[in-house]
């Protein structure tokens, strides 16, 4: 049995196309070329959409597409043949079922046609205001319309360009040694300690409402507090109190998990683990961020391509990070080179150049600290550019300072105009598990790529290995080590050097399909701050 393609399925419109592609490059036999692919006749029946209609008095000609390649298939319907013929007026945007015959098509700029016996309308587009049934639409006004987004030509082009990069990326990870691990995405810590977590639980909200009122006054008893008017009052001393913490694991004892549990921000620390014993791991979870913000790079839950690799140093890691970019891009241009082409012409003007700029050169590669200076010796320019953003002088950083996404575009867009690497930040601006830069104690090794029009794409960092620097960075940053002994036990026991990454990719389908686009464009059924609509 045949099991590639799998033959119990329909026929597709690519398996059309490639068949004809097959037969043209067969041999010829010493019939004359023309006349052998003349001969060309393929009995088929396929289901489809409409995309295009177009009608005379005899005969009628159908753009058919059904997703498996972002090429139409003409039909080529006569009157005189098929049944039901003047049924056919107005079919735009159906689904339709074809019987007929493939052949070389007469007609010029087209390899093949459907010559078709019957045509069998299957679901017509009943809504005549249908947005369906729109010649163009532009991706903004297709954001309120998620569920029918895959019906229109640019999500041909942006959806099989995102499904293309994830399978390079799967195969550059393999290609590597890497084990494909999905962490659980339910999970006691939050990794980047920014309190940016959804918490999750199976407690309906009036119960869960009834124990924080019980848990607050017996607290409130507990403290001698006896009057309840000045109850709100008491509620938000004890918000910010240690006793806070008291009456949250009293409210979650009963939940599903008996403690408090979130949604993942990253998978990072239980990659760490599995890095111990399998030296490189990699995962593709989503990560849940309860970031409250509306911006054109920012979403509530995004799919996260995260690495972890043992015995690796901080060049290892910029080295491997470039690689995979270049890697993923390249091959994507490649495998999908028909829609790159369209999305050139018609959405996205200049993003082959675009991309080729990116991986056909070094990548740069600075410290934060020369990153301060040229905003120091740019302040001018970047507030002139950023201007309407409502950026100024106040907004410029000094060495210590978050860097802001204004800063990372100017430098890599303005100065480098490449992906630049900005390594060794100041330990406070980062998380409390990465490792002092040996050269300069304020400092960790911390790396971010960022990306003209983009911005960060790639958060990593190498890990500290220490336990008693460990320790020490947990306790200035006060957090509770409890919750995280298991991650503590593995620098107690058998240490050893590792780094890893985390790349938006989301961000990454963003910049590899528009030109300073949207990344609700590139993700199907995306959320967001204050947007959850499906
Ligand atoms: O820089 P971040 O926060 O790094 C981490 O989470 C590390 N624990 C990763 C690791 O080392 N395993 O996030 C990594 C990347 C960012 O550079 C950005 O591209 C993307 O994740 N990202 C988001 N993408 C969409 N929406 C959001 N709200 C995002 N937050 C981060
Ligand atoms: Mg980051």
């Amino acid at each position: 049995m045949s099991i590639l393609p799998i033959t119990s399925l329909k026929p597709q419109i690519k398996n059309i196309i490639d068949d004809y592609t097959e037969f043209c490059d067969g041999p010829t036999f010493g019939v004359i070329e023309e006349e052998r692919l003349a001969s060309y006749c393929k009995e088929v029946s396929i289901m489809g959409w409409v995309r295009e209609f177009r009608s005379q008095t005899e005969n009628a000609f159908i753009s058919l597409t059904d997703g498996s390649t972002s090429e139409a298939l003409q039909v080529f319907a006569s009157k005189a043949v098929v049944p039901d013929f003047d049924n056919l007026e107005n079919i735009r945007g159906a689904c339709i079922q074809v019987s007929g015959k493939v052949v070389k098509s007469p007609a010029k700029g087209q390899l093949i046609e459907l010559v078709a016996s019957n045509i069998k309308i299957i679901g017509e587009v009943q809504d005549k205001k249908s947005i369906l049934l729109s010649k163009s639409v532009n991706l903004e006004t297709l954001r309120g319309y998620q569920h029918l987004r895959s019906r229109f030509r640019s999500y041909n082009y942006i959806y099989k360009i995102r499904s293309t990069l994830l399978k390079n990326i799967h195969e550059f990870f393999h290609l590597n040694n890497f084990y494909n691990l999905d962490p659980n995405v339910i999970t006691t810590s939050d990794c980047e300690g920014a309190g940016e977590v959804f918490t999750i639980t199976s407690m309906d909200l009036n119960e869960t409402k009834s124990k924080i009122i019980e848990q607050t006054k017996k607290l409130c008893e507990v403290m001698q507090h006896e009057s309840e008017e000045d109850f709100d009052e008491k509620f938000k001393v004890l918000q910010e109190s240690k006793e806070q913490e008291i009456i949250t694991d009293n409210i979650f004892k009963d939940d599903f998990f008996s403690k408090q549990a979130f949604l993942t921000v990253s998978s990072q620390l239980q990659l760490e683990a599995l890095t111990a014993g399998l030296s490189r791991v990699y995962t593709l979870n989503p990560s849940f961020r309860a970031e409250k913000s509306r911006t054109k790079r920012h979403l509530g839950c995004f799919t996260h391509l995260e690495w972890e690799i043992a015995f690796i140093d901080i060049n290892d890691l910029m080295n491997f990070s470039e690689s995979l970019i270049k890697y993923v891009i390249g091959k994507t241009l490649k495998d999908c080179e028909n829609e790159y082409k369209e999305l050139d012409k018609f959405i996205s003007k200049g993003i082959i150049d675009k991309l080729n700029s990116f991986i056909s050169s070094d990548f740069e590669r600075i410290t934060y600290t020369k990153a301060i200076e040229l905003v120091e010796e740019n302040k001018k320019q970047i507030l002139k550019k950023f201007n309407k953003e409502g950026i100024t002088i106040k907004d410029i950083p000094k060495w210590g300072d978050d860097l802001g996404s204004y800063c990372e575009r100017f430098i890599c867009e303005e100065i480098y105009k490449k992906p630049t690497f900005i390594y060794n930040y100041p330990k406070d601006l980062k998380s409390f598990y990465m490792k002092e830069t040996k050269s300069d104690p304020r400092c960790v090794e911390a790396v971010d790529l960022v990306l003209p029009q983009l911005g960060e794409l790639i958060g990593s960092s190498i890990r500290e290995e220490n336990y008693e620097k460990l320790i020490d960075a947990m306790d200035k940053r006060s957090m509770d080590k409890s919750k995280l002994d298991w991650y503590l036990e593995l620098r107690k026991n058998s240490t050893f050097p590792h780094g890893g990454a985390g790349l938006g990719f989301d961000r990454l389908v963003n910049m590899c399909t528009l030109m300073d686009g949207n990344i609700r464009d590139v993700v199907p059924f995306p959320v967001a701050y204050q947007e959850c609509d499906y």
